[in-house]
């Protein structure tokens, strides 16, 4: 059965196991493969279009696999989701089997970084004053709140109208998990952690806060403050360098991060990792599978690269990581790949390639 022999090659030591994603996430990859070969590090096994997983999880095929699954160890994966899914019955898509891989995998704590050196300022849509040297981590929690709550679906009311529903919650152990991941990053950063919620109308959210708040004095080296989601997209345009870490929930941080990701001036910059309570997981860059540019051959390689250097660092190759990291700082100085849709896939590659010691 060829589901077997997929998951079961997800699980090859000494490789780095990628599931590639759609649309851009194919050409993608393509240009991380060429980064590892040149230094060495092994890539593989077997490419395979998260889609292909979305409908294993549908036929059911997924369950016997999930002890296979769940002894892999890192994942590398590409952005998934496009219009040629959209017409498909909501398990069968792409995003599904995302959304399947983070919640059987216990991958709870999305690590996105915004970061733009001083140098790219002038890639950001905001004035270069207000985002040169910004240096931002959220947090995210990936495995709670709306995304996964039951109940949810769509129903048909007594007066025959349709109505769709979906529950917001979280668990007190939910929150201390990641509240802990937060609380250690900021540690690790510049001490200050920023939870945020709609304290002010959810009770989910209030429960956060309280949480926040216990677990504060195990961190006395760190600042915990709490703003309410609305003011915090407010602030990180008008004042996004005030932020250290940001904390906070599925769907906030969904949101969030995307604008977060655009006070660096693109969000095919920035990497992503989500990990589980051993450290463990799976990089992505964050953006999305982009079918607005796929296939024209613009999409931008520099986040999934990154996320490759960001997963060879958690694998303990730091050197490894540390050569991609200053290929990668030095191709975005010389100003490539700092215009969204302006250099080519295969040229900031190429530039990359180059800039590799
Ligand atoms: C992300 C994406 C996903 C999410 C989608 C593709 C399901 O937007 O990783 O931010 O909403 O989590
Ligand atoms: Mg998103």
């Amino acid at each position: 059965m060829e589901a077997t022999v997929w998951l079961a090659s997800l699980c090859i030591e000494a490789t780095v196991p990628v599931i590639i994603g759609c649309l851009v996430g194919h050409t993608l990859f393509a240009a991380l493969t060429a980064v590892f070969s040149q230094i060495s590090i092994p890539i593989g096994p077997v490419p395979v279009n998260l889609a292909l997983l979305a409908v294993f999880t549908a036929a059911g095929l997924l369950s016997p696999g999930r002890a296979v699954l769940s002894q892999v160890v890192y994942l590398l994966l590409g952005a998934v989701g496009g219009p040629q899914y959209d017409n498909l019955d909501r398990p069968l898509r792409p995003e599904r089997g995302l959304l399947a891989i983070r919640k059987d995998l216990n991958l709870f704590a999305n690590l996105r970084p915004a970061i733009l050196y001083k140098e790219l300022a002038n890639a950001s849509t905001l004035k270069p004053e207000v985002v040169a040297g910004l240096d931002i981590l959220i947090v995210r929690e990936l495995t709670g709140d709306i995304y996964f709550g039951e109940p949810r679906g769509i129903r048909t009311l007594e007066n025959g109208e349709r109505e769709g529903f979906n529950t917001m919650r979280y668990s007190e152990s939910e929150i201390r998990r990641i509240a802990h991941v937060a609380f250690q990053a900021a540690q690790k950063r510049n001490k200050k952690v920023c939870s945020v919620g709609k304290a002010n109308v959810l009770e989910t959210t209030e429960l956060w806060r309280e949480i926040f708040d216990e677990i504060a004095p195990e961190y006395p080296d760190v600042e915990l403050s709490h703003m309410y989601v609305d003011n915090a997209a407010m602030q990180l345009v008008r004042a996004p360098k005030q932020f250290d870490v940001i904390a906070t929930g599925n769907i906030f941080g969904d949101i969030l991060s995307d604008q977060a990701s655009m006070l660096t001036g693109s969000i095919g910059m920035l990497p992503s990792a989500s990990l589980d309570s051993n450290n463990k997981g799976m990089y992505e860059p964050c953006h999305g599978s982009a079918p607005d540019i796929a296939g024209k051959g613009i999409a931008n390689p520099i986040a999934a690269i990154w996320s490759g250097a960001m997963l060879l660092e958690h694998l303990g190759e730091r050197q490894a990581a540390a050569r991609i990291m200053t290929a990668l700082e030095r191709t975005t100085a010389a100003g490539v790949g700092t215009v969204p849709g302006r250099d080519r896939t295969e040229a900031i590659t190429a530039a990359v390639l180059a800039a590799l010691d």
